[in-house]
């Protein structure tokens, strides 16, 4: 079955949407060309996928830029993903701003330089009364760090007897696990063509849609986005909807 376009709605839209942009080596390798040269080209389809969430006035997206265990890779490589990190928190966070983003940052920073937590701290701070998207980056993010940091307050209530242990609920931990307060996890996408979740929303994924597509992150365009969402409506809803009918929906909405 075919819907026409004016029955794809708002509301069937995903409400969170969580991408694992992977294959950013893989895309520089193909050229002939350092893998930093596709961590910088990834940058872009950054910048274009947070573009089409606001467009399509989704409420959070959030992206997943490195984990707890990318720290193994190269030296070089992690600085290169370390300063591109802080030239987006510096160069980027105006233009976020003027367009309404509210930025987030989750994962554990404690590993990160002085100056890159202080520019955190001061993005945030600038974003935080924003009404429109939500942007979450996972910056030394892990899903079971995440779990590990909500079991981790929810023992300090236990320690300081404001908590038994025996009335601890699975909201409870919920309560506390990272982007609590924002819409549940609709959709998680994969670029670059590995099943799996390595170590991303653990606990938020448990009833998420999952997506895997062989594109690499730096050829994520609209139109590989559109067809990840139409994915999203056509599982939701039990009938076929196509890419196209959700670019026709975004034109609607420019
Ligand atoms: C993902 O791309 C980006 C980060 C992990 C920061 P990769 O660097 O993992 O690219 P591939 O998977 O090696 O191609
Ligand atoms: C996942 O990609 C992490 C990010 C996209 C930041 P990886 O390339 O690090 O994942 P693995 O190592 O292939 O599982
Ligand atoms: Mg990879």
């Amino acid at each position: 079955m075919i819907l026409s376009s004016d029955t794809v709605s708002q509301q069937s839209l995903p409400k969170h949407i969580a991408i694992i942009m992977d294959g950013n080596g893989r895309w520089a390798q193909q050229r002939g060309k350092p893998r930093v040269f596709g961590h910088k080209k990834g940058v872009d389809a950054v910048r274009r996928a947070v573009q089409f969430c606001s467009r399509l006035e989704i409420s959070s997206l959030t992206l997943f830029a490195f984990s707890s265990e990318n720290w193994r890779r190269p030296e070089d490589e992690v600085s290169t993903l370390m300063e591109l990190f802080l030239l987006v928190l510096t160069k980027e966070v105006k233009k976020l701003h003027k367009n309404n983003v509210k930025l987030q940052i989750i994962g554990d920073l404690s590993r990160f330089s002085a100056k890159l937590q202080q520019r955190v701290v001061e993005a945030q701070a600038l974003t935080k009364d924003n009404q429109g998207l939500c942007l979450n980056i996972a910056a030394n993010y892990g899903g079971r760090w995440d779990i590990m940091q909500a079991a981790k307050k929810l023992a300090a209530d236990v320690e300081q007897g404001n908590l038994q242990s025996s009335d601890i609920t699975e909201d409870m931990l919920s309560a506390n696990i990272s982007m609590a307060e924002q819409a549940p996890l609709d959709l998680l996408i994969r670029t670059g063509g590995d099943l799996r979740i390595s170590n991303f929303l653990l606990w938020q994924a448990a009833y998420a849609e999952l997506y895997f597509t062989e594109t690499l992150w730096p050829d994520f365009d609209d139109e590989a986005f559109a067809n990840a969402i139409a994915c999203y409506v056509s599982r939701e809803r039990r009938f076929g909807c196509t890419g196209e009918q959700i670019k026709q929906l975004l034109s609607q909405v420019k």
